[in-house]
Formats: structure tokens, C-alpha cells, sequence
């Protein structure tokens, strides 16, 4: 049998989801126009020699890809280690050329993705600046949990020369494990400098979240940012005060 929906209930399940779908409307549009407004500030400062792949999705968005320009211009770093190469490393690396100093060593697993990141850096002329390792993903064992992660006797070696003074966390992808990405903290805590600062990508995901905190718990001498406006969520841990 049929329920009839008294009227005035029915009106309000159609204002409660119109009023969502206003929400959610409002949240694409400040994404999109937030996005639009952080393409108009990199390339004010970034001038390219080649297009660039497509940003978002498996890319960094707009917005993430700001904070990283900006960072590198403002703190001049010497190292910066990203891993899960890309659009990212591209404008990392004319950062790095603009500040005249620097390199940026990007970790990929993929041979793909090793493939392409490397043939983009020729394009672009970057080749002074950026590298890809290629380290294909290894068990790794964390208190008693394994992880699939970066080879580190392959990654380890290429950085250890110096400090990291940016890490940039966008890899493995999700699909690879739980917390894919929590190794990257304990693996390579003992390389940061001491005001490094480290920029994690996709942090509005629940993984990332609990990684962040796990983090945090572990080395509380990370100090964490939270950026929610970003499309995927920011978060930001700066080491020392
Ligand atoms: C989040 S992506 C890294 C994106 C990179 N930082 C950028 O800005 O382009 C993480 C990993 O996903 C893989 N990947 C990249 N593009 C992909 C695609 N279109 N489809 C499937 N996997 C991809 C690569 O192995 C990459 O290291």
C-alpha cells in the first residue's frame, strides 16, 4: 500500500534537498572560481615553454599547485622531494629555475608515469632542476603494519646528500593500500632540515586525515595546517616552532 506523504512534509523534504543541492552547487562554484583565480596567479609568475598536462583530477588542482608555487618562491629551498610525479614537478621545477637555485627530486612508482614526468622535464627545458627516480612499490613494515611504498634503498641514495627542505606528499595513490602514504613521515623524518615543511595533497580524504594525525602523534615537533578551501583539502606540517 501506497503511504501518502502529508503535504507540508513533502514540501520539506523538497526544500531540505533543493537547499543541498544549493549547497552543493556553492561549494563547485568557490572550487571552480578559487581554481580559476589560483591558474591566473601562477602563471602571473610562471611563464612556460611548452603546455602543460591537465591539472585536477590525478594532477594536482589549481589551487594545490599555488600553495606549492608559493612556498618554493617564498623559502628558496635547496631539496625539495615529491612523491608521485607530474604537472606538480614541472611547476616546482620553474619555481626552482625563477629562484635560480634548487633542485626537485620527484619518487614515482610507475614506469609510465617515470616515462612521461621524464619527457615532460626535456619539453619544458627544466632538466637542470628536476629529476624522476623511478622506485617501484616495496613491502614496508611500520609497527607491525605493512604498507606498499617507495623502494627506499632506491629512493634513500638519490636525497640522502642533503636536507629536504620541502616534501611534497601526492603518492602512492590511494589504491595501492590503506594509508598509502603514511610511510613517507617515519621513512623520511630523519632528512628533513629543520624548518622543512611538508605539503600533503588530498588531505579532505578520511585516510590522509588519520595519516596527518598519525604524524603529528608520532612527531610532535610537526606543527599542522589545515586549508579546507583547497578541492581536495591541504594539510600543511611545518617541523620546529
Ligand atoms: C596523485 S598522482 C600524482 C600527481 C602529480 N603530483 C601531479 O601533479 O600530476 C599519484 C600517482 O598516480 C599515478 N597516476 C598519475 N596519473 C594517473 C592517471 N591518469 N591514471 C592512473 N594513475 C595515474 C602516478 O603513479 C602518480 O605518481
Amino acid at each position: 500500500m501506497n503511504k501518502q506523504i502529508p503535504e507540508s512534509e513533502n514540501q520539506l523534504s523538497v526544500g531540505a534537498r533543493l537547499d543541498s543541492i544549493e549547497q552543493a552547487l556553492g561549494r563547485a562554484v568557490d572550487v571552480l572560481s578559487g581554481n580559476m583565480e589560483a591558474l591566473f596567479s601562477i602563471f602571473s609568475v610562471i611563464h612556460l615553454r611548452h603546455p602543460l598536462p591537465p591539472m585536477g583530477r590525478w594532477a594536482v588542482s589549481p589551487d594545490f599547485a599555488r600553495i606549492l608555487v608559493d612556498v618554493i618562491l617564498e623559502r628558496t629551498p635547496g631539496l625539495v622531494v615529491e612523491l608521485g610525479s607530474g604537472v606538480s614537478t614541472l611547476l616546482c621545477a620553474y619555481c626552482l629555475e625563477k629562484n635560480g637555485v634548487g633542485a626537485i627530486v620527484s619518487v614515482e612508482h610507475e614506469d609510465e608515469f617515470v616515462r612521461a614526468t621524464t619527457e615532460n622535464i626535456r619539453k619544458h627545458r627544466l632538466d637542470q632542476f628536476a629529476r624522476v627516480v623511478h622506485a617501484p612499490l616495496r613491502d614496508i613494515t611500520l609497527r607491525n603494519r605493512i604498507y606498499k611504498w617507495y623502494d627506499k634503498d632506491l629512493v634513500l641514495p638519490k636525497i640522502a646528500s642533503q636536507k629536504v627542505d620541502v616534501l611534497i606528499v601526492d603518492g602512492p595513490p590511494a589504491k595501492t593500500g590503506d594509508e598509502a602514504r603514511y610511510p613517507a613521515v617515519p621513512v623520511l623524518f630523519d632528512l628533513l632540515a629543520d624548518e622543512a615543511i611538508v605539503l600533503v595533497d588530498d588531505a579532505g580524504r578520511q585516510e590522509e586525515r588519520t595519516t596527518v594525525r598519525r604524524w603529528v602523534r608520532k612527531f610532535p615537533i610537526l606543527n599542522l595546517q589545515y586549508l579546507r578551501w583547497t578541492e581536495k583539502g591541504t594539510a600543511i606540517l611545518k617541523k620546529g616552532a
